[in-house]
């Protein structure tokens, strides 16, 4: 097994979870700069596009600067020929791991046989991660999932064929596909999963994910479960004090929010402008005057638009 850098990070590590339409370049360079966790992942990459129309056509989506090293590529598919292929490229284009996603409950996903509908099919699952360990030659290859597609009790079949394959890093979402983003994750059944793994073979690196407020709480559930990492996603959206210990001011808001918009202009130019809006209810968030100020930016469409709002706010 080649685990790169998972082992050679200190534990309890942190990691930026993969989230699509959240987790892009302006968004991760805001992170670097502001508060870095120990490794950061990419949104998730389609294997089916990159293989039918050429990595140019997703040169944007996996862009990504030094400054964000360890970075993680997230890919997704069901074809371990186009896994394969995928996983290939992220290693040439320089990416520190390469993650396959078996944990997106989108029905478009699933319906394709990819994200969580590889739990249904775990031969399928065990032939891709071999695809992809076979691809690379340098770069370890970890895997994202969730603890079942309909119930959890279904982690011990699940998590124990994707153990076997011995992938460098698996990390375990406590929810099932069936949960979406619904209710509370479970972190009993994460920590029983972690057992799974340790059982089969204890050179894989176990990383907790779901519900997690900050790093503390991280570090925290990291200990009592068992974690060798544990991995933040929502609770970083427009708050990339999320991996610090910083309380930030009002003003640090405004500027970091403007500063995360101004690199995502550079980057994307006008295309999908409302993405940003996800983060600024966030940036937006927490103080005096922050409603009124959410609510008048959600109506705009551009940056300069946002900035004469900002700039009429007086802390
Ligand atoms: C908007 C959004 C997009 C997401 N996109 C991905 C993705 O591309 N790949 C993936 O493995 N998980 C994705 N997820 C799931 C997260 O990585 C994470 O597992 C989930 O949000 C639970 O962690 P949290 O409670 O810390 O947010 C996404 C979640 C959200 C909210």
């Amino acid at each position: 097994m080649n685990s790169g850098f998972w082992k050679k990070l200190e534990k309890p590590f942190s990691v930026l979870a993969p989230m699509a339409g959240v987790t892009d370049f302006a968004f991760r360079q805001i992170l670097a700069e502001i508060a870095k966790p120990d490794v950061i992942y990419t949104e998730m990459v389609t294997t089916e596009g990159l293989y039918a129309k050429g990595e140019a056509e997703y040169a944007l989506q996996m862009k990504y600067g030094e400054n964000e090293r360890l970075i993680v590529a997230q890919i997704f598919g069901s074809d371990p020929k186009k896994i394969e292929a995928a996983a290939r490229i992220a290693e040439e284009r320089g990416f520190d791991g390469v993650d396959i996603n078996m944990g997106c409950p989108q029905d478009i996903v699933v319906r394709q046989g990819a994200g969580a509908g590889l739990i249904r099919t775990p031969e399928l699952a065990k032939e891709i991660i071999q695809a992809a360990k076979g691809a690379v030659k340098n770069i370890p290859v970890s895997v994202k999932t969730r603890t079942g597609f309909k119930s959890h009790e279904e982690f011990r079949g699940w998590i124990s064929s994707i153990a076997t394959e011995a992938p460098a890093a698996i990390t375990i979402h406590g929810r099932t596909r069936e949960m979406k983003g619904r209710g509370a994750a479970d972190w009993e059944m994460i920590r029983s999963a972690g057992e799974v793994i340790r059982e089969i073979n204890k050179e894989i690196i176990i990383l907790g994910n779901g519900d997690i407020r900050n790093i503390e709480d991280g570090e925290k559930k990291a200990g009592e479960y068992g974690m060798d990492g544990f991995m933040i996603g929502r609770a970083a959206i427009g708050n990339p004090w999320s991996f610090s210990r910083h309380n930030p001011s009002i003003e640090e808001k405004l500027t970091t929010m403007s500063r995360h918009m101004k690199i995502y202009h550079e980057t994307f130019g006008d295309a999908s402008f409302d993405r940003l809006k996800t983060h600024f209810s966030e940036y937006l968030s927490g103080f005096p005057g922050a409603k009124d100020l959410r609510e008048r930016v959600m109506l705009v469409k551009s940056p300069r638009e946002v900035e004469e709002i900002l700039a009429s706010f007086k802390v």
